[in-house]
């Protein structure tokens, strides 16, 4: 029964942008509407899995059935994620922010000079997870590319220790849609995906986990 593939099963997604704050009032973030991860944890719940859901700020309704944390920063995103363990497999989703920024106290003010943001390198939380002690079993990346995305995609496979990462060319109107054109990377090779609705990709990536669980 496809309701109870995933049953006894927890797994961890993260969706959504971080949002890194230069002073009370400013931030910087990367563009997600959280839609792709947040379609993907329903559809894993669907399926019977325990789900947390670790999320950036973003509008989307919590799914049915789903246990979301919410967190602004890479940094808590990266705590948040951390506790969640252990997990039987992970999907990160979200589109984490690279850097951080060295956070003003007070609100910056409007001068002579414009300010100068003094950027540090967040964790990589997906490469983390893959390392740790307490790995999942499955550990699935997403490579949002605008360019060469298989070929950046594969070796962000390697690089980050992912057993697959799910490629998608976010050079036209992804960003906020409803469909997705995506490619999936595993060891055995690359499935091209036919573009088709955020919910379908999720219900399928969702089966196949299922099977590799
Ligand atoms: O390197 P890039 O950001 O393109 O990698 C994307 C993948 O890595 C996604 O699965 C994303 O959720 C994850 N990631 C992460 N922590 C970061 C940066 C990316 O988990 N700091």
């Amino acid at each position: 029964r496809v309701d109870q593939m995933l049953a006894n099963r927890h797994i961890l997604v993260t969706a959504g942008p971080t949002h890194e704050p230069i002073d009370p009032v400013r931030y910087i973030a990367n563009r997600s509407s959280g839609k792709q991860g947040y379609a993907i944890a329903a559809a894993l719940a669907e399926m019977g899995a325990k789900v947390t859901l670790v999320s950036g700020p973003v509008l989307a309704q919590t799914p049915p059935g789903v246990t979301r944390i919410d967190v602004e920063t890479a940094q808590e995103m990266a705590n948040a994620v951390a506790t969640a363990l252990p997990a039987d497999a992970a999907v990160m989703v979200a589109a984490v922010g690279d850097w951080r920024v060295e956070t003003a106290d007070q609100k910056l003010k409007k001068g002579d000079t414009s300010p100068t943001l003094q950027l540090s390198e967040n964790p990589d939380i997906l490469a983390l997870l893959a390392a740790s002690p307490h790995r999942p079993k499955l550990v699935v990346g997403f490579a949002a590319e605008t360019e060469r995305v298989i070929e950046h995609a594969t070796a962000k496979r390697l690089r980050k220790g992912a057993d697959w990462i799910v490629a998608n060319d976010v050079s036209g109107d992804v960003m906020g849609g409803a469909d997705n054109t995506v490619h999936l990377i595993t060891p055995d090779g690359i499935e091209d995906w036919a573009r088709m609705p955020k919910d379908q990709v999720a219900r399928k990536l969702a089966e196949r986990i299922a099977h590799a669980l």
